[in-house]
Formats: C-alpha cells, sequence, structure tokens
C-alpha cells in the first residue's frame, strides 16, 4: 500500500485526477468507479477542470457505481444514481449508456445485486476504483463486519451511518434509507487499482487504522493492505495519527 500526504483535499484531488488523466491516456475506454460522499467531490472537479483544458480525452471513459441506496423513489436527487450522474457523468459530457450502477429500485435486490457484480466482470473489471472511507472504517457501504471476501449485496447501515448522511437528507436522519446495495469488498478488491482520500481530523482515527492496523472486517478499508495495487491520499489532518 503506498500512502501519499498531500496538503489539502484539493492538493488531493488534482494529484487522483491526474492519475485518472494518465489511466484514460493508456486506455481511453477505462471503468472508473466512483464513490459517492463530500470527499471526493475534489477529485470530480480537478478531473472535469483537466479535461477540459484538453488534458486527455474522456469521451470514451466508463463510469460505474460504488453502491446504492435500497428503496428511493426513481429519480430521487439522493440516489447515488442521480449524484453520480450530476458530479461526474454530465460534468464530463458522458452518456448514460456509458454509466453503470446497482437497480436499487429492483423488486428482487440480491438478483440486482448478483446481475451488478456480472455487468462489472462482463464489462472487463474495474480499471481504478476511487474509495471514501466512513468514520467507522467502512468503504462502500461496507460496515464493520463485512466479510473480507464479500460480494455486491444488500446490507443494513449502522446508526452512525445514517447519522453521517443525513445531511444530504434535510439533516432528517428518518429519511435516510436503512438498506443499501454495496459492492462488497471482495468485488471492490477485483478493481485494478484502488484510491482512497480521505481528508479531515474525523477521518485520522479510521485511517490509522486502515494503514496501521491488522487487517481486520472490523474496519473493512483494512482490506486494502491486501491488494497489490492500493494508494491512500490523505491530507495532513487525516495524516495526524500515523
Ligand atoms: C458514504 C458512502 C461512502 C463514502 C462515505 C464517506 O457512506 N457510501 O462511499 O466513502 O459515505 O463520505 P464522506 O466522504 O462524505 O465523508
Amino acid at each position: 500500500m503506498e500512502v501519499v500526504i498531500v496538503k489539502d483535499a484539493k492538493a488531493g484531488g488534482e494529484l487522483i485526477a491526474g492519475a485518472i488523466v494518465d489511466l484514460l491516456a493508456r486506455k481511453p475506454d477505462a471503468l472508473l468507479g466512483v464513490a459517492t460522499g463530500s470527499t471526493p467531490l475534489p477529485i470530480y472537479d480537478a478531473l472535469v477542470a483537466q479535461v477540459n483544458a484538453g488534458a486527455v480525452d474522456a469521451s470514451k471513459a466508463r463510469i460505474c457505481q460504488l453502491d446504492e441506496y435500497v428503496g428511493l423513489p426513481a429519480g430521487h436527487p439522493e440516489s447515488y444514481r442521480a449524484t453520480v450522474l450530476r458530479q461526474v457523468v454530465e460534468p464530463l459530457g458522458l452518456p448514460e449508456t456509458q454509466f453503470m450502477g446497482p437497480d436499487g429500485s429492483a423488486e428482487d435486490v440480491q438478483a440486482a445485486c448478483d446481475a451488478y457484480d456480472e455487468a462489472l466482470a462482463s464489462a472487463g473489471g474495474v480499471d481504478l476504483q476511487i474509495l471514501g472511507i466512513g468514520t467507522d472504517g467502512h468503504i462502500g457501504f461496507n460496515e464493520p463486519c463485512s466479510s473480507l471476501a464479500s460480494r455486491t449485496r444488500i446490507k443494513t447501515l449502522i446508526e452512525q451511518t445514517r447519522i453521517d448522511n443525513a445531511r444530504f437528507f434535510d439533516n432528517d436522519i428518518d429519511q435516510v434509507p436503512h438498506h443499501v446495495i454495496t459492492q462488497g469488498i471482495g468485488t471492490i478488491l477485483d478493481a485494478r487499482h484502488l484510491v482512497l482520500l480521505a481528508t479531515g481530523e474525523g477521518k485520522a482515527d479510521a485511517v490509522a487504522q486502515t494503514v496501521e492496523g491488522p487487517i481486520s472486517s472490523l474496519v473493512p478499508a483494512s482490506a486494502l493492505q491486501l491488494h497489490r495495487h492500493a494508494t491512500v491520499v490523505v491530507d495532513e489532518a487525516a495524516a495526524s495519527k500515523l
């Protein structure tokens, strides 16, 4: 695992956007896995800016989701599908046909999860997966105690994650879904390159456990230690307990 300490979130975003540009230069139709939350926004801003400045032709890039809420009405602005469309797919000018994600409103949720794992594999696998980290060390929506070999499946959010995400739902925890679909940790580890960005002091404990703690399902992000090409980019605040 490579750990890169940067000055701030903007610098982290620019660094990772640069890695995506390099990837697209080598492989124009690369499959880019994207995470939601506040942390990756500087990556997407920097990527769009670099692409608009002509750094690379991103028109063939393919985008895929890491996770999704279950049961939100179709088109809900806080569904991760709508979020990724708004933050990544549309700003890059990509058609929806180059964007894939799990169906959070499927009647048979497990069948939708299995179909998504199959779709990722038949798309050739994820080339670069961007990850954030929850305060409890979760990646995607793999909460503590998730199997390190898990595949895409339905999960129940713990209370802390629903509290953390209530800010996207008018600060009303009752609006935050209880259930989600997430790529499993095993699914995430299938990506060729994992890039985790963590910023701010609130992530310092989770980062220290991820990087320096034992590999444990209690800290799902520690599974990155098992990957042959994992990069953890942290700002000085998130690195403060390393
Ligand atoms: C959610 C997402 C994760 C994300 C996490 C942290 O739980 N499912 O993918 O990493 O939030 O979000 P933030 O970056 O806003 O702290």
